[in-house]
């Protein structure tokens, strides 16, 4: 998918977060964003998936407006820990239902084994570890096919096996022309999958450039 970013800006009342900020992604491409706690990167992607307002500037994909786009089920979304709420009585397979309405088949299966969910597949979450929910939430962005991922420190409490897992399946993804958007400050992770790096800085101020270039490295 392509994602096309134009003078975007965001304040929270008086807080100038994001300030006109632009970049654009071919299909396949592999952004991270960088920035230090507070500069705005959960807030971006919030405004990705409209679950905040963009009062200024504007979004597309695939050359769409996201104001005028009638579905978001090409988009698979991992949230950032704390944007949960853990005490909510559900189970995993009633998590991962809500993103699949088919019947279990070979690809479901291939994504509950990747991760592992087997053992706590009726587990209601709140019987569960932090490292373990964030799995949870992985393999539900994965289940709908997306064109666009976008991940918000997805292995933040992860153990390194499935920090390991994720990697790979980031990587197999990108192969397949996934763009994808990964919120992280674990550059080891992400080093040998991004294309470009957005980082951004207080008061709105950002530099978004190719891998390797010096003022985003
Ligand atoms: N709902 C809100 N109302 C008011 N201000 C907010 C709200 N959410 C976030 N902020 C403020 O906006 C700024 C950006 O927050 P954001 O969560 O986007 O940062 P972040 O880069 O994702 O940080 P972290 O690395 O800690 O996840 C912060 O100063 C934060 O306090
Ligand atoms: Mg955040």
């Amino acid at each position: 998918m392509r994602v096309t970013v134009n003078n975007l800006t965001f304040a929270y009342t008086q807080k100038l977060v994001l300030n006109k900020v632009n970049f654009s992604l071919k299909s396949g491409d592999f952004l991270t964003i960088h920035g230090k706690n507070g500069s705005g990167k959960s807030t971006m992607i919030k405004c990705f998936l409209k679950l905040l307002k963009v009062p200024d500037g504007s979004i597309l994909l695939d050359d769409v407006d996201i104001n005028h786009l009638k579905t978001f089920s090409n988009i698979g979304y991992v949230p950032q820990k704390n944007e949960f709420n853990y005490e909510f009585p559900i189970t995993v397979f009633e998590i991962l239902s809500c993103a699949y309405n088919k019947k279990r088949d070979a690809f479901y299966t291939s994504i509950i084994n990747s991760f592992d969910l087997n053992k706590i597949y009726h587990e209601n979450i709140n019987n569960l570890s932090g490292g373990q929910i964030q799995r949870v939430f992985i393999a539900r962005s994965l289940l709908n096919n997306p064109k666009l991922l976008i991940l918000d420190e997805p292995t933040v409490g992860v153990d390194v096996d499935n920090v390991r897992t994720l990697h790979r399946i980031l990587a197999d993804l990108k192969k397949q022309s996934i763009t994808i958007i990964l919120v992280s400050h674990d550059l080891d992770f992400c080093k040998d999958l991004t294309d470009y790096c957005l980082v951004l800085n207080e008061l709105g101020d950002y530099h978004f450039g190719k891998l390797g270039d010096e003022d985003v490295s």
